[in-house]
């Protein structure tokens, strides 16, 4: 029997029952426990606040299966030698897609000014069409592309830009230094899903933000430091930017002092952009499991060298 180390202890009565269920389903004879001697364990179920941070004594376990997408807290753990996989879940796959359409429409439409309107104003402002207003989505991995590809169905010229060249039907793909400049110039919404690695730290600065079109706006839902706060608070005092919204900040939860909280073109959402969902991240992981029992490659394998 397999013994599966669910070592995310705040998350246990989300996965208690349904996790078990699924490893069941995918037909592996498995027991999912809180605690067991590390050498005995076969797959290790991490969390970012998970305690867990010393993996040498697991010394037979075959992987270790991250419940989070984002997996820089973790990626430079040097006592974890065995493979890792971050998730991929469908489920938060579709509510990141949910979150980005959502957003993008608000400031496509202009629907702020609708909703607030103390004043009773009759000031028909009528906005363009999705397909003259350009989307650009930095990272066009499994949630940049899956926002690409949404967008792209309601019309929306869509650059994406990747580390790697990229294929995504409908989507203009640009890569490398050069692209990220083409591909931010003159965009009018730009939505960072990049992971957080040393490289892709402040990829939105006070250079790269004076790139799209005046006035465009910023939808962060993938890692604080992408963005320099700094120069993003300076480009929305100067118009440069006309709103950001964020997800995802630094410091977490946002501190009460931070410039962000009160700024009136900054909408501030609670890292709730794209949460794991036990049910669905359930069968992602018994599947890694049971194709790792199978001999299969692992899927959504991390890259140590890259961090993502
Ligand atoms: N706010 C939330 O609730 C929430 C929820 C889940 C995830 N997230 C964030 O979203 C991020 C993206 O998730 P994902 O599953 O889409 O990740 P992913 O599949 O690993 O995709 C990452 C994308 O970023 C690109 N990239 C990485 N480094 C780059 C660089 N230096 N320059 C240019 N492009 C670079 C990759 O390029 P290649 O295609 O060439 O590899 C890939 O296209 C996560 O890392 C996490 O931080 C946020």
């Amino acid at each position: 029997m397999l013994t599966v180390l669910f070592a995310a202890p705040d998350l246990w009565d989300e996965y208690r029952d349904v996790l078990p269920k699924a490893l069941a389903q995918a037909g592996l004879d498995a027991q999912l426990v809180r605690e067991a001697p590390p050498e005995t364990v076969d797959y290790i179920i991490y969390a970012p606040s998970a305690p867990l941070q010393d993996f040498t004594p697991f010394t037979r376990a075959k992987a270790v299966l991250s419940l989070w997408a984002g997996v820089e807290r973790i990626v430079g753990n040097a006592t974890l030698t065995q493979p890792l996989c971050r998730m991929v879940d469908p489920s938060l796959t579709e509510s990141m897609v949910e979150w980005v359409v959502g957003h993008t429409l608000r400031h496509h439409l202009g629907m702020d000014a609708h909703i607030v309107n103390p004043d009773h104003n009759w000031t028909p402002v009528v906005p363009p069409l999705a397909r003259n207003r350009p989307v650009t989505v930095l990272g066009l991995g499994a949630l940049g592309s899956a926002c690409a590809t949404a967008l792209t169905g309601l019309n929306f010229p869509v650059t994406g830009w990747s580390r790697t060249a990229r294929d995504v039907p409908g989507v203009r793909c640009l890569s490398g230094g050069d692209g990220l400049r083409a591909a931010l110039t003159g965009a009018q919404i730009v939505v960072t899903l990049l992971p957080r690695t040393p490289d892709t730290e402040n990829t939105l600065n006070a250079e790269t933000l004076a790139l799209p079109a005046r006035g465009a706006v910023v939808l962060n839902p993938g890692r604080g430091p992408l963005i320099d706060d700094e120069a993003l608070l300076a480009a929305l005092n100067t118009g440069q930017i006309g709103h950001a919204t964020l997800d995802v900040f630094r410091v977490e939860p946002l501190p009460a002092a931070h410039a962000f909280w009160a700024h009136p073109r900054v909408t501030v959402t609670p890292h709730i952009a794209a949460d794991t969902r036990a049910e669905s991240a359930s069968g992602v992981i018994a599947e890694n499991i049971r194709r790792a029992e199978a001999g299969a490659p692992l899927l959504h394998l991390v890259n140590r060298r890259t961090g993502y």
